[in-house]
């Protein structure tokens, strides 16, 4: 737990009537009206689950997790038994023995741009987390990328509120539909790891609305998750569990949402965090008091505010409960089947894999004889990022890596190694060599005398701790130089949490990001390397070409002791997150959002744009190639009434044969089109310019439309 300030009374001068309470659930009203005073404080505040940190014994039915919030048994409702997290169900230390699937991570779903990528993955780990006896799952990380350090950019999807929030809603719903509850997370913006407890994100509501929060606000439209979790950082003073602006006006009052919201593990600091929104206390072992505990019931009794509030607060988690079918579908623990998962976490990481560079190396010929494989673990397993989010499968970590992150949390290899995969490949008496590449020099003498040479780098990043700078950690760089230098026929394939830096990017044959791929991470990579799978991944986020490009060059707080006083200032970008500030800069990144490489080609033509209420934009996708493959056609305004700046307003996602073509439509949310001002979103009436690009940077049609002036309510 790092330093942090106790016992802050949040500012709170208004109480928030019960919002959206037409959505609220007659029985749940009714077992509110039946309950004790002790029954009113009980389904507001929970405890660690894991057996090894909780302060409670666990009791009877409880199973090992993150939280338990008992239930009431007197009035047949059941205990909240919670498991992060949106990757699959926790390995929490190996102490959940069962196993579960280990998905790719949050980035590589999201450089699927897939929402049937992204349901059938969350799918599967919902049914993982019914068979562990698990009715929550603490997913939905959608917290935009402003940070490339940040040590839990790997559960989040990427810089664009439109992907971003449409991916996670899609996991969310699809969790949902197999009853479980699932959270949206972490709200918000939680765009760093160092000083999380303290740190006060400062941006204006104007830039807020358009971004960070406009990602939450999508993905909640279409995937209605019964809580919101909020986040251990500050916005603009108040601390985000306690944050009147953030809970009863944005979340409550403007977007009308009916669940409940739940704190991060150790976020609360005051009891009135009650009145500014928070309805449930979680981990509340981590805080200085169980605020939510007895300090609740007295002013329960005590302060009407309090009482309304109260009811509310329950009625709230009921209603979300009934509404996830928790009452009439509990989960039964049983086998978890393996194969579902194993399905998912594959098509997965085929669809999420980013082929960024070919020379026309790739893909490989499976008649190659003299193969040299080198890095990253290669034989062991494939990378996966460190903390609460960490899953592995029933027979464990393929490897485990000792680290300096986070006060020395190892690295978990997921057992589905590359080089078996690769093998499996080639004629059964080539020959495969691998070097884990510790010694430079050995390296290169070994990628010297082989046809050709594929070779891992891995960037372990985790929770609790922020990378300090972008490039490969250890000796990665000095390795793929020597070795590039010793064989020109040199794939370098990453396993990272994030962007890196690649100062080696002119020497590789050609370069691929798998992200932490999965537990079938192996197979995918071995599958996209050799052809059997055409990459289709685009990325959700951009490579900066340096630290210097982005709009803090120095990590607020990396290196302080102290982070009582930290802030990070996001007004420096605003709403202009990733590309945009990019576009916004004239900045040239290493690569840009939305690219990605295919083994075939694609053309767009025959754009039609057409205005009015929105923008509707349709355009015809050719596939120009030889062999059949997926596109991901990106559509961005590029000027408002004459103001310049870049927005995705819309994707395609489109299988095609060689020589297909299929027309694909978009049609504008105009809160992309519309600034926010004076409380509500505002379209400017003129001409807007569109493009159809292959990625952020790379525009291959165009058109433009007038919009007609126009008000939309928050
Ligand atoms: C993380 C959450 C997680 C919770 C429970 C916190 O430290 O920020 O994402 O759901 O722990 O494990």
């Amino acid at each position: 737990m790092t330093s942090r300030i106790i016992g802050l009374l949040a500012a709170v001068s208004v109480v928030a009537l019960p919002a959206a309470a037409q959505d609220l659930d007659p029985r749940a009203r009714a077992l509110v009206a039946k309950m004790t005073p002790d029954e009113r404080i009980t389904l507001l505040h929970g405890f660690w689950s894991r057996p090894d940190r909780t302060h409670k014994p666990l009791p009877p039915g409880a199973e090992p997790g993150a939280g338990y919030t008992p239930g009431i048994a007197r009035l047949g409702i059941p205990p909240l038994q919670e498991s992060d997290a949106s990757l699959g169900v926790a390995w929490i230390n190996g102490q959940r023995v069962k196993g579960g699937t280990a998905l790719p991570s949050g980035l590589a779903l999201a450089s699927s741009w897939n929402t049937k990528i992204a349901y059938a993955g969350s799918a599967a780990i919902a049914q993982d987390a019914r068979a562990n006896g698990m009715n929550v799952l603490l997913a939905g990380g959608v917290d935009l990328t402003r940070e490339p350090r940040n040590g839990r950019n790997f559960e989040y999807l990427g810089e664009d509120p439109l992907l971003a929030g449409t991916l996670a809603g899609e996991t969310i719903r699809a969790i949902q539909d197999q009853h479980v509850l699932s959270t949206i997370k972490h709200f918000a913006l939680n765009a760093q790891e160092t000083g999380r407890h303290d740190v006060d994100a400062h941006i204006s509501e104007a830039a807020a609305r358009e971004s960070d929060l406009l990602a939450f606000e999508i993905a909640i439209e279409r995937g209605h998750p019964g809580a919101v979790m909020c986040a251990y950082n500050r916005y603009n003073g108040p601390y985000a569990c306690g944050s009147d602006f953030l809970l009863n006006k944005v979340l409550k009052r403007d977007w009308k949402y009916p669940g409940f919201v739940m704190s991060d593990w150790g976020a609360v600091y005051a009891t009135d965090f009650a009145l500014a929104g928070l309805d449930r206390q979680s981990g509340e072992e981590l805080d200085k008091q169980e605020w939510f505990g007895a300090p609740l019931k007295l002013l329960d009794a005590g302060d009407p505010n309090y009482h309304a509030r109260i009811t509310d607060m329950n009625t709230r988690i009921l209603s979300a409960m009934y509404a996830t079918h928790l009452f009439d579908d509990p989960p039964v623990p049983g086998p978890v089947d393996a194969a579902r998962g194993e399905a998912a976490a594959l098509a997965e990481a085929h669809a999420g894999i980013v082929l960024l560079k070919n020379n026309g190396i790739l893909p490989l010929l499976k008649t190659a004889r003299n193969v040299a494989v080198i890095g990253g673990y290669a034989n062991a397993g494939v990378m996966s990022g460190g903390g609460s989010s960490q899953v592995q499968p029933a027979r464990g970590p393929g490897g485990i890596i000792p680290t300096s992150v986070d006060n020395g949390r190892p690295a978990m290899l997921h057992p589905d190694p590359p080089l078996a995969a690769i093998k499996a490949k080639l004629p059964s008496d080539a020959k495969v060599v691998f070097d884990d590449g510790r010694y430079i020099e050995q390296a290169a003498a070994i990628a010297a005398k082989a046809d050709m040479v594929i070779l891992f780098a891995t960037q372990f990043t985790a929770e609790g701790q922020d990378v300090p700078t972008i490039d490969l950690p250890g000796n990665q760089n000095a390795l793929i130089d020597a070795v590039t230098a010793a064989n020109p026929r040199a794939v370098i394939v990453l396993e990272t949490g994030g962007p890196v830096t690649m100062p080696w990017v002119d020497k590789a044959a050609a370069i691929v990001e798998a992200w932490y791929p999965g537990i079938k991470g192996g197979q995918a990579i071995a599958d996209i390397l050799f052809g059997d799978v055409n990459p289709s991944g685009r990325l959700p986020i951009t490579f900066p070409a340096s630290l210097d490009q982005t709009p803090r060059p120095k990590l607020d707080g990396l290196y302080e002791d102290d982070w009582s006083k930290l802030s990070a200032n996001y007004d420096i970008e605003g709403s202009d997150v990733g590309y945009r500030w990019y576009a916004r800069q004239g900045l040239t990144p290493l690569f840009a959002f939305g690219h990605g490489l295919s083994y075939t080609s694609f053309k767009y033509d025959d754009a039609k744009v057409t205005g009015g209420d929105t923008l509707h934009v349709s355009f015809r996708v050719t596939n120009t190639g030889l062999r059949e493959g997926r596109d991901t056609p990106q559509v961005y305004v590029t000027a408002r009434t004459g103001k310049k700046g870049q927005r995705l307003v819309g994707w395609g996602n489109v299988d095609l044969m060689p020589g297909q073509s299929t027309r694909v439509t978009v049609d504008a949310d105009p809160r992309l089109l519309a600034d926010w001002a004076d409380g509500g979103w505002s379209l400017a009436g003129g001409r807007y310019d569109v493009t159809v690009n292959e990625s952020a940077v790379q525009p291959l049609a165009q058109g433009s439309a007038t919009v007609g002036a126009r008000r939309l309510a928050p």
